[in-house]
This record gives C-alpha cells, structure tokens and sequence, in this order.
C-alpha cells in the first residue's frame, strides 16, 4: 500500500546530531569564566577597548594596513531607515522608501527547453533539471563585464545560489510515495536529486529597472548527480576509491548547500552541510570517517531504498571484501567545499579536499593581497563543532591564480582563550605539534589525505574549541575583523555562573582579529559582539539589551555591505519561530561602529531568511527566502507567498531596492 510519508526519519528537520564526544572545552565554558559583561565590553577579554569599535574611532580599528581617510565616519546617520516592527505576516516587509519583489522562485525554467512551472507541483524529474531548484540558500552576484571575478558592472551578470534541501511534500503533486519506509517511485526521486545543487542564472536589469533573466547557454543546473573531479591531497585516496571511481579522482552531485563563498578569480564554491543525513548505514562498528560524522541506519529522505546504482550509492553499508563492490566510501565524497567555475557552461565542478570535510556552512575570503597567501574561513555547523581557517602555500596574484590555490595549504582549527586570546591550531601530519598532539592522543593517520577526509577528529585531537553551531561568517572590509554566528546550542544543558543560560537558545555573534597582517599567522583576539535574543536576555555591541527594533534570535546569514555595515539574517525554527517574540525570521542590519542594531526585513511565514548579495553599485540586494509554509503539504498550505491564496509555497529571491533608484543605504 502507498502511503504520504511524515514521519521524522525520512522527513526530518535534517540538522545534524551531535557527534562531537571530544573532552575538548566548550565555548560557553571559557566566557563561563569570565562574567557576561566582561566579554562583551571587552575589559577583561580583550585587554581593554583595543579590540572594540565601541569607544573608538574607525581609524584605530585598521589592522590590515587598508585603511585610508575615504572611510572616515561619515556625518549621516549610517542606519537610516525605520525599522521594521516584528511581525507573522505572509509577506515581506521592508522599511518605507524600499521595495521588495520574489525573482527566480522554484520552478523557473532557465535551461533548454525552458519548461514552464507547473502549479501542482506535475514538472518531470527532466523539468526539474531546467528549472531553479528548491530551497535557495547561499547566492553572489558576478557582473558581467569582461573582468573575470573583479567586476563592476550593476546591470547585467550571473547569479549563482544554492537550492540547500526540500520540501518533499510539496515538490509532488502528493508529496513522495512510500510503502514499508521504501521509496516507490524513481522518477520522484530523480526529481528530488534534480532539485538540490546549484543554479546559474544571466540576469538583467532592463531599461524600466526591472531584472530579468536572460535566456543564456551560461544558465545551468548542477544537481546532487552532476559529474565532479576530486583535488587536493585526499585525491586518489584509498577512502576515497568508489565504484563510479575505483581510482577516487571523481564523484557525482553535491548536496545539502548551505551557504556558499567566492573566490577573487571569479569561481564560486558551495558549502556541502548537513550531508551524512543523506546517507544510510546498517553496519554496528563504523569506521571513524564516519561515525565522526553521524551517519545513521535510515537516510533523511530514503533514496537510497530504491534498486539501481544511482540510488543504491546512498546506502554505504558494507557488502562485502571490497570498498569498490559496494557503497561505503561514498560518504566519503562529501562534506567538501566545492568550485565551480559560473562563466563556463562546460567546465567540470571541483571538491577542494584541502579546505577539509565537515558540515561546511560557509567560506569567507580574507582581504586579498597581491603576493600574500589566500586565507578563508569555514564553519562546521553541527552542536559543539569547530571553526576552522585554510591559509594558501603560495601566493595570491592577480590575474594569475586560480583554484590550485585551494589545493596546497595548512587546514587549522581555532582554540579561544579565556583570556581573549586565541590561537589557530594547524591540522598537518608535517607539522610536528600535530604529530606530537596525533602521538599523545593515540590516534594514528597515514597521511594527509587521511588527516583531511577525518577533519573533525584531527580536530579533536589538537584541542579546538567546540563551538555553539558556527555558520556564516564575514569579513570587516577595513578593519579586517572576522566575524561569525554561532546560532544556537540547546545540547548544553548545564548552566555555569557567568553563562546563565541553561542551553544558548538566541545564538550570538563572536568576532576576532588577527594578529598578523595578512590574516596568515597563528594568534588572534576574540570578543563577543552580539548576545541574541529578548530583550530581557540580551546584549547588543554596546553591553545595553536589545530593543523592540533589534531583537533577534538564531542568527545565521551575515554579510558586509562595502561601506562595512552588517547584515544579519535569522533561522528561527520551532516554537522559538511559531510563538516567540521575534516573530517571523528577518535580516537586521548593525553597524560595528555606532553598536546600533535595526531590523531592516521580515519574511513571510514559516521562512528563513538566508543568502545576500549585491551589485557592485549597492542599488540592488538580492536576499534568498527558503522554506516558506515549511511544514505544508498540498492540502495544508501553512504559507503561500510568494504566489498567493491557494497557490503552493516557493523558496525564492528577493530583489530589494529604493523607490528613488538609489543606494540601498
Ligand atoms: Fe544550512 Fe547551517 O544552515
Ligand atoms: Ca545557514
Ligand atoms: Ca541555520
């Protein structure tokens, strides 16, 4: 008997569990030893206001040697609109003066045969394939204007975002079909395969302003089955040797794209997060790469229950004496970052395997400098998983480097001090801490390859610091300072006297510095930026609690505008998203400057807010909206923007600007 399946397992929420049982220290733990208040104004963790653009000019904040009297504090209000009320409406709401229009919604056709959206959810598995997938998450805008990765053409480019998961039961006319927990229908799943990936979109602003897309053989779909090469030291790698690859140099699709990153030579790279949901396993002893990584006995959404080769590489389970016979290492193809070149149709994607294997959320680039290394950034965004940074074994150049910079690096992990100190912690069998760190915690690896395709415990090994979900992150573009979200962490359950929370429900934002110039050494200095939350549990960057106009919780997304604002976005889940006093999730805006924090947007029911990007002249922010109505099924529409009444919800982009053309701020 068919049956619409809602159970949890094959449809849950997809965040990973928990699976880091390190003794590492926790975050909370360290700021536990410091009083709330310290951390946050810095009197005790950073040594003073040093740190801090609270009490200073923006001129004493330049460590990167970039900083030059143009971006001087202006005398305008750097804030200047009015913040938009919390609120449950179906809608997007935007401060006065702006308008807010869905683009690219799932379904648009973009390729081949441009077939056309159907209502009721009836477009083939083939459709799919030409057509925006679901789920819009991480998204950059590249112009179009003969400058490969450093243009500055607002009118006219390629938006490339990622489609992160699904919503089974409104992807078919009925939801999936299951019978016994097995899948029945192949080409269902094909079209679920077809509808994760990435998008590449030609956009136009025409000439009443209006973006549209072009119908451009630079339009593709990269979907979970799309052909991929593998590079860097795991390449070739005996984990790594599947049956598509018995010499493990390629793979197939990518999934569960989280945020994304983008590379100064006009690549993008999309983040594989909450991929070993993806996967099933019956065998009791897994192997360390991936029990580390919470691979369970039943797949989040059961491909891999169907006959045939291109869904039974979803079961990893072990079938015999050899790992190219069956299935094991497949899930050892993820968990990578991976780049693909937007300006050519044609060109094979690649899984970097030097930036390690983890829930990557995002990567943020350092500011670039001719003739120094490349650094970024990656969150691990899993309870009590770790932030890591990659620094390049050769140098930036202009014009000259491309993605083998990914390949040749140090991979290292952070470990914050209580003291406001921190230091990056390298994972690299040729360092001799490392070695040292690998002796004493018994734990053997046979080479680089190996360190990276089991990331997190060379982490574990080395010490990090388990941190509260890490998601995106950012850069400051003068002053240089990292910052990133830390969601939220409800597996804490022990409160300490200087954390009083029992479990970090509201999230915050952490900041650091490096103390190196170019962003490559090995120390820095942290503080807390922002305490998420009610008003009545919550701390902005000046130490006050938020207020009606800027409370917050989850915080996830985060971008710099050019004129160093930053922008936050919320996933909010659960009853904290249903009944709580946040409201709906929202992009806020703060300026590290002045500590003020303003709620710009609020989405429409049951969505996140994630994804941003602009062009180059700032008149223009495309926002992504994911999973609005989640929750919904055809007869139960829990949302149905952006189409309206009766119509099923769609993830979507959200193209922003001002009535009067200008800036956006
Ligand atoms: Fe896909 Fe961590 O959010
Ligand atoms: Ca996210
Ligand atoms: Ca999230």
């Amino acid at each position: 008997m068919t049956d619409h399946n809602d159970s949890s397992v094959l449809f849950g929420n997809g965040d990973e569990l928990p699976s880091n049982s390190s003794d590492n220290p926790h975050i909370n733990e360290l700021i536990g030893q410091l009083s709330r208040r310290q951390v946050l104004t810095g009197t005790a963790a950073m040594g003073g206001l040093a740190f801090l653009g609270m009490a200073l000019p923006q001129t004493a904040l330049a460590s990167g040697g970039t900083q030059t009297t143009q971006h001087l504090p202006k005398p305008r209000a750097r804030l200047p609109f009015g913040a938009v009320p919390v609120g449950r409406p179906d809608e997007i709401v935007v401060p006065p003066g702006y308008r807010a229009s869905p683009f690219i919604p799932w379904g648009t056709p973009i390729t081949g045969r441009y077939p056309a959206f159907a209502d009721d959810a009836s477009n083939s598995a083939r459709d799919q394939a030409e057509q925006t997938g679901m789920h819009h998450d991480g998204m950059h805008f590249f112009p179009i204007d003969g400058h490969r990765g450093g243009g500055r053409r607002s009118d006219h480019g390629l938006l490339v975002l990622n489609h992160e998961y699904i919503d089974a039961p409104l992807l078919h006319p009925n939801g999936p079909s299951v019978t016994d927990g097995k899948r029945t229908s192949a080409e269902e799943v094909r079209k679920e395969i077809n509808a994760h990936g990435v998008s590449v979109v030609e956009v136009r602003r025409d000439v009443r302003g209006e973006w549209e897309v072009v119908p451009s053989p630079r339009n593709r779909r990269i979907t979970a089955a799309t052909p991929m090469r593998i590079s860097g030291p795991a390449r070739g790698h005996a984990l790594l040797k599947t049956r598509y690859s018995p010499k493990g140099t390629a793979t197939r699709g990518t999934q569960n794209n989280c945020a994304n990153g983008f590379t100064p030579w006009g690549t993008y790279l999309t983040c594989e997060e909450n991929w070993a949901g993806y996967f099933a396993t019956r065998d009791s002893n897994l192997p360390r790469e991936l029990a580390r990584y919470g691979l369970g006995s039943t797949s989040r959404f059961g491909w891999d229950t169907l006959p045939g080769d291109e869904f039974e590489r979803f079961d990893a389970t072990r079938k015999g004496p050899s790992a190219i016979a069956d299935y094991r290492n497949e899930p050892n193809h993820f968990g990578w970052i991976v780049e693909i070149d937007p300006f050519d149709p044609e060109s094979v994607p690649v899984k970097r395997t030097a930036l390690g294997r983890f829930a990557h959320e995002g990567l943020i680039f350092a500011p670039v400098k001719p003739g120094r290394p490349l650094v970024c950034y990656s969150g691990d965004d899993a309870q009590n998983e770790y932030l890591y940074k990659y620094v390049s074994r050769d140098r930036y150049w202009p014009g000259f480097s491309d993605g083998r910079l990914l390949d040749k690096g140090t991979l290292y992990v952070a470990r914050f001090k209580a003291d406001g100190s921190g230091e990056w912690l390298a994972l690299d069998i040729d360092n001799r801490k490392f070695r040292q760190a690998c002796k004493v915690a018994g734990v053997r690896f046979a080479d680089q390859g190996e360190v990276l395709i089991n990331t997190r415990l060379a982490a574990d090994v080395v010490g990090a610091t388990k941190m509260d979900r890490p998601e995106w992150g950012a850069v400051h573009p003068d002053s240089g300072d990292v910052y990133f979200t830390l969601t939220n962490n409800t597996a804490r359950t022990v409160a300490d006297a200087a954390n009083p929370r029992v479990a970090n429900a509201y999230g915050h934002i952490i900041r650091w510095r490096e103390q190196s110039r170019d962003h490559a050494g090995t120390r820095f200095r942290w503080d807390i930026f922002l305490l998420a939350g009610p008003q009545s549990d919550s701390l902005d960057p000046k130490g006050r609690p938020l207020g009606a106009d800027s409370i917050l919780a989850s915080p996830d997304g985060l971008w710099f505008d050019p004129d160093g604002r930053l922008w936050v976005q919320t996933d909010m889940s659960g009853s904290q998203l249903s009944s709580g006093p946040f409201g709906n999730n929202q992009m806020l805006v703060a300026d590290p400057r002045s500590g003020e924090v303003k709620r710009f947007l609020v989405g429409p029911l049951g969505a996140e807010v994630t994804g941003i990007t602009a062009t180059p002249d700032f008149r223009t922010l495309f926002v992504n909206i994911q999973h609005p109505g989640e929750g919904s099924t055809a007869s139960n529409l829990l949302s149905t923007w952006p189409d309206g009444p009766g119509r099923r919800p769609r993830s979507a982009t959200v193209i922003i600007t001002r009535e009067d053309g200008r800036r956006i701020l």
